[in-house]
C-alpha cells in the first residue's frame, strides 16, 4: 500500500460487510484512521478489529449508527468530534435493496418504496448533513456518496423504489458539492456495477439470473468490493483536489452501453 490517506480520518458507512467494508479496510491500510459505522454494530465491531489487526493499533474503530434516525447520526458525528475522530473523509454507502418486493411501479406497494427509500436516500441525506456540519467545524472534507448503474438507466425497471433512491443520491451529490464548494468540501458519488456481495444474493444464487446480468457487462465479469476501493482512495486523497460534483462508475462498463 502507499499510504495515500496517511493523517486522515474517514468515516464509512455500511462498513460491516460488503463495499463498505473493503473500502474501509483498504483506507486504514493506506494510512488513514477509521471509522467503521454501521447499524449492526456487532460486526462492525469485528471489522474494525481485523482491519485493525493488520493496520496497526489505532488504525480502526467501530461506531453504531442507524443512517435513517437522525439522533443516531448527529450522536454518531458528536461523539467522534468529542474524541478528537472528526471524521474529513465520509463515504455515505449503506443502503438496502428489497428484492422480492420492489417492483415496477404499479405493482410496488407504497410500504416498500418507503422503506427503500428512508435507508437509501433520506438516510444518506442524514449522513451527508451532519458530515457536512462536522465538516464545516473542522477544515473542509471529501464526501464520496454510493449510488448505481439502476439511478442513471432503466437497467433497473424491476426495481422502481431502488432506482429512484439512487437517483435520488446522484442529485443529492451534486446539489451538496455545488453548495459547499467554496467551504473547501467536495462531493462526488461512486457507482459500482453490478457487485457480488450479501446484498445481491439473489442474483448471484441464482445461475440464469447471474448470466444475464453479467452478459451484460462489457468486461465480461462480475464487481467485487475490491473493484471498488481504488476509485474511494482516490476520492478521498487530494489526487482529486479539483474533483467534486462527479459521478465515477466502476461497473465494468455497463453504463457504457
Ligand atoms: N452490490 C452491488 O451490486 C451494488 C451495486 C451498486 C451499488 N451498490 C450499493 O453499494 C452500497 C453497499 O452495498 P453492498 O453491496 O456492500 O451491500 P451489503 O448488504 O453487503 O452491505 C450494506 C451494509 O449497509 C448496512 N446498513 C443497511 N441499512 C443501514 C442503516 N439503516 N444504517 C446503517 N447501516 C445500514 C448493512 O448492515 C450492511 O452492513 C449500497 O448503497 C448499495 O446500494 C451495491
Amino acid at each position: 500500500m502507499t499510504g495515500r490517506l496517511t493523517g486522515r480520518t474517514a468515516l464509512v458507512t455500511g462498513a460491516a460487510t460488503g463495499i463498505g467494508e473493503s473500502v474501509a479496510r483498504r483506507f486504514a491500510a493506506e494510512g488513514a484512521r477509521v471509522v467503521f459505522a454501521d447499524r449492526d454494530g456487532e460486526r462492525a465491531e469485528t471489522a474494525a478489529h481485523d482491519a485493525a489487526a493488520s493496520a496497526g493499533d489505532g488504525a480502526a474503530r467501530s461506531i453504531t449508527m442507524d443512517i435513517t434516525d437522525e439522533e443516531s447520526v448527529g450522536r454518531a458525528f458528536a461523539d467522534l468530534a468529542a474524541d478528537g475522530w472528526a471524521p474529513d473523509v465520509v463515504v455515505a454507502n449503506a443502503g438496502i435493496q428489497l428484492f422480492g418486493q420492489d417492483a415496477p411501479a404499479a405493482d410496488l406497494d407504497l410500504d416498500v418504496w418507503r422503506r427503500t427509500i428512508d435507508t437509501n436516500l433520506t438516510g444518506t441525506f442524514l449522513t451527508v448533513k451532519h458530515a457536512i456540519r462536522s465538516m464545516l467545524d473542522h477544515e473542509g472534507g471529501s464526501l464520496i456518496l454510493t449510488g448505481s448503474p439502476t439511478g442513471l438507466t432503466g437497467e433497473g425497471a424491476e426495481f422502481t423504489a431502488y432506482s429512484s433512491s439512487k437517483a435520488g443520491i446522484h442529485g443529492l451529490a451534486r446539489t451538496a458539492a455545488a453548495a459547499y464548494a467554496d467551504r473547501g468540501i467536495r462531493v462526488n458519488t461512486v457507482v459500482p456495477g453490478y457487485t457480488e456481495t450479501g446484498l445481491v444474493t439473489a442474483i448471484s444464487d441464482d445461475p440464469e439470473a447471474r448470466a444475464g446480468i453479467v452478459g451484460r457487462i462489457p468486461l465480461g465479469r462480475a464487481g467485487t468490493p475490491a473493484d471498488v476501493e481504488g476509485i474511494m482512495v482516490f476520492l478521498a486523497s487530494d489526487d482529486a483536489a479539483f474533483a467534486t460534483g462527479s459521478l465515477f462508475a466502476v461497473d465494468g462498463g455497463m453504463t457504457a452501453l
